[in-house]
Formats: structure tokens, sequence, C-alpha cells
């Protein structure tokens, strides 16, 4: 195989002593092969064969501040050398609560876990807890982390979708607990007539709806003009939660997240990757009245809860978005415009049927002829996967690490140097495939 010698010698000897050489199977979907990195600095990582890559990979989301970002790692290296975990209090969590209460528009009081996947939990718990109902909906295509009573219908092939008004609850994980698929209704995104025939039927019975307030994990999907309003109301009037999962927009659409972006305001929404500047945190985030259950009978727990190294990396990271918000988001802004403004016109001026969906932030390429795609089934049934797998490993081999879903995030250390670089292999891979 290609450039990569040493990342397979690696490779081969991790399957011998790691489960399928990976920690997180979402890793074995690297193409050609899970690369084994060395170091990264800014938007640059630097793989164990020596090669250099401009990164928009980029932890999957977290490094908004770019790689090994200086005052990030200066924070936790200072609070490092007072201790690690108190299994007690410390003043670095109210610094951080707080930011979050005065940024984030639902935010009046916050909990912290170390991943996505936990928060997720806590808010289903809670909302299950302030409605004495069981049943949430969820939508197709949405990822709200890898637990058994959400992995449902992530990224069904599309003859496990079932019928568009009653679509299956389609498990994604041999091993999966059946028992909790009947707690979740699940629908195409971005269809408001369709969650009003649920909640007409089952509204009374539903807990909340979660929803990713951009799909991010399946292509990058804005919300339809009043969808996310649409939800808010019908929350508001059958006594249900509405939850957003923030864990990727939120701070990479802005620093309310995506519900000050899109102005509509949640119960409770979930933050994690980018809030912490590539070092695990994570949090939940709500309206008192529901968050206040966490006193009143409501379990969340853990060890590693708010230990000192992710509340220091992450008050650093808020610090650093806040210090000049208009300079650097509107650098993160101009640097994705440029990227998804260039790849369009390559696109057009090479007759390849490309499709750049998404925010400048968070941006979505597929390979299609269609112009619009507003949910999981327009995006499997009309988009070339394959090719644009061969496409993303076309450019890692000229030095430009994509995910292989489709998604490029932005950081504030990409440059116009990185943008033309990109741009040119682009055009160079897509001259070629
Ligand atoms: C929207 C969303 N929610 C939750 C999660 C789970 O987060 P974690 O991987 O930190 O458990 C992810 C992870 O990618 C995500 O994209």
């Amino acid at each position: 195989m290609g450039n990569w010698p040493r990342s397979e010698e690696l490779y081969r000897r991790a399957r011998n002593s790691l489960a399928a050489g990976v920690s997180s199977n979402v890793r074995l979907l690297a193409k050609p092969l899970p690369l084994f990195f060395e170091r990264a600095d800014g938007a640059m990582i630097y793989d164990a064969d020596g090669n250099g890559y401009i990164d928009y990979v980029l932890g999957q989301g977290p490094l908004l501040l770019g790689h090994s970002h200086p005052n990030v790692l200066a924070a936790v290296e200072q609070a490092m050398g007072r201790g690690q975990l108190f299994a007690g209090q410390h003043k670095l969590e109210i610094t951080v609560a707080e930011e979050l209460v005065k940024l984030i528009p639902c935010a009046e009081l916050c909990r912290f876990s170390l991943s996505g996947s936990e928060v997720v939990q806590a808010a289903i718990r809670l909302a299950r807890a302030a409605t004495g109902r069981t049943k949430f909906l969820r939508f197709e295509g949405h990822y709200h982390g890898w637990f058994d009573n959400v992995l449902i219908s992530v990224a069904p092939p599309l003859e496990k979708l079932g019928p568009r008004q009653c679509p299956n609850v389609a498990p994604s994980s041999q091993g999966q607990a059946h028992s909790t698929l009947s707690e979740c209704a699940v629908l195409p995104w971005n269809d408001l007539t369709l969650v009003e025939e649920l909640f007409s039927k089952e509204g009374s019975d539903i807990a909340a709806i979660i929803t990713e307030p951009m799909m991010c994990n399946n292509g990058a999907i804005k919300p339809a003009p009043g969808f996310l309003q649409g939800l808010r109301k019908l929350c508001d009037e059958y006594g249900a939660l509405l939850i957003m999962d923030e864990v990727i927009t939120g701070f990479r659409l802005g620093l309310k997240g995506a519900q000050g972006r899109f102005g509509v305001t949640p119960d409770l929404a979930t933050f994690g990757k980018a809030m912490a500047g590539g070092f695990p945190n994570a949090a939940l985030v709500g309206k008192a009245v529901y968050m206040r259950l966490f006193e009143e009978g409501v379990n969340h727990s853990g060890t590693f809860n708010s230990n000192v190294i992710s509340m220091a990396a992450t008050a650093a990271a808020l610090e650093q978005l806040q210090s000049d918000e208009a300079a650097i988001y509107g650098h993160l802004e101009s640097i994705g415009t440029s990227l998804m403004a260039g790849i369009r016109e390559i696109a057009q001026r090479t007759g390849v049927p490309l499709l750049v969906t998404g925010l400048p932030t968070a941006f979505h390429l597929s390979f299609t002829d269609v112009e619009k795609i507003e949910d999981y089934r327009g995006l499997i049934s009309n988009c070339d996967q394959k090719r644009y797998e061969r496409f993303a490993v076309g450019m890692l081999e000229r030095g430009v690490r994509l995910l292989e879903r489709g998604i490029w995030y932005v950081s504030t250390a990409h440059t116009d140097t990185h943008v033309e670089k990109t741009l040119e292999t682009v055009e160079e891979v897509l001259r070629e495939a």
C-alpha cells in the first residue's frame, strides 16, 4: 500500500493487543487504514511515516482552536501542577459553569461529564424524570453517542429504513439491548408534518425530542425554515422537553451554540467537543426547573467528572474564544466560506457533480446531481459515498486529511495558505478521478 508502511506495521502490531486495532469503532472507518499519528500543531497533523497533512478532521471536531493551542496547553500545565482529581469541588468548575450560563441561551444550570454520550444519557434521564414519561423522539441519521438506547437509525442502509411515515427503529450494533427500542420513536428529520402527526397520536406519552440542531453526523444539513421552531412549539403544547444535542455545533456555530444561531431555545442541551480545546469534557446545560431534579432524586455521576485538567482546558478554550469573538469567528467563517466557494467553483469548472452543504465551520461534500438534501434518506439515496471515500484517500495521499463521511471542520489555525493548497489539491484529485 501507498505512503504508510510504518502505519501499516503499527496497525498489524496493534491488532495483537488492541481489539480490532483501535479504541473507537469510528476509527475503523478510516480509509485506506487507521493511520498512526505522532504529533499535531495548529492546522497540521503528522503521521508515523513522517507525512504532514492539513487537518480537517480536527479530532472529529473538538480542535476548533487547532491542535496544541498554546494557551490551552499552558492552562492545563499550570493547573495540573496543583493536582488532577480531588473527588471534591474546585473553583474552576464554577468558572466554567458561569461562562456557559452567561453564553448559552438555555443554560441556567450545568453539569459536567467526560463525553457527549454520557451527557446525552443524563439529558434523557432528566426529561423522563421531569415528565414521568418514557418515550422520546429521535431522527434518522442523527448520532447521540454509542449507548444502547440512542444508537438507533444512525446510518442504516436504505432497505432497512422502512416507510417514511413510520420508519423502522433500527439498532446499529450487534449485542444492543432490543428492550430499549420500543422507548423511542424515529422520524426523518426536517419534516414537521410527520412530527405533528406523531404528536397528535402519541404526544402525551413523549418525554422529549432529541435533535442535532444541524444534522452534522450525516450531511451537515441545516434545519428547514421553521422546523426547530415547530419542534419547540410541539414540545410546549404537549409538555415534552426539547433537547438539543450540541456536541458538534456547540461553539463551532458560534459562542451561543446553534440555539443562538438559529434562535430556538431548548429545555436542555448537550455540549462537548469544541468546548474544551481537545481535552475530554462535556456539559449538560438547561433550564433550572429541570436541572434542579439532580437535587431531587435524579442521579448523574462519574469519577472523572470536572477533573482539574478538563476544566482548566475548557476555561482556557472559552477564554480564548471570547478574547476577540468577532475576529475569531470572522476568521473561521472566512476560511470555511473560501473553501466552500472554492470547491463549488472547481466542481463547476471540472464538470464534477458535487454538492456542498452546511455552514462554513462545519460543511459537507457529496458527489450527487441533486441540488438540495434535507434528510438522511435524501443523502443516502442520492450520494455516491464510495466515490467520496476514494476522493478522501486521494486527498490524503496529497497531504490533506478529511473525514471519510464527508464533513469538513475548520479551525482558527487554518490560514489562507492552507485554503489555497487545499483547493489546488481538490482540483488535482477531481481531475484524476
Ligand atoms: C451530536 C453528537 N452527540 C453525541 C456524541 C457523542 O459524543 P462522544 O463521542 O464524546 O461520546 C457525538 C459524537 O460524535 C455527536 O456528534
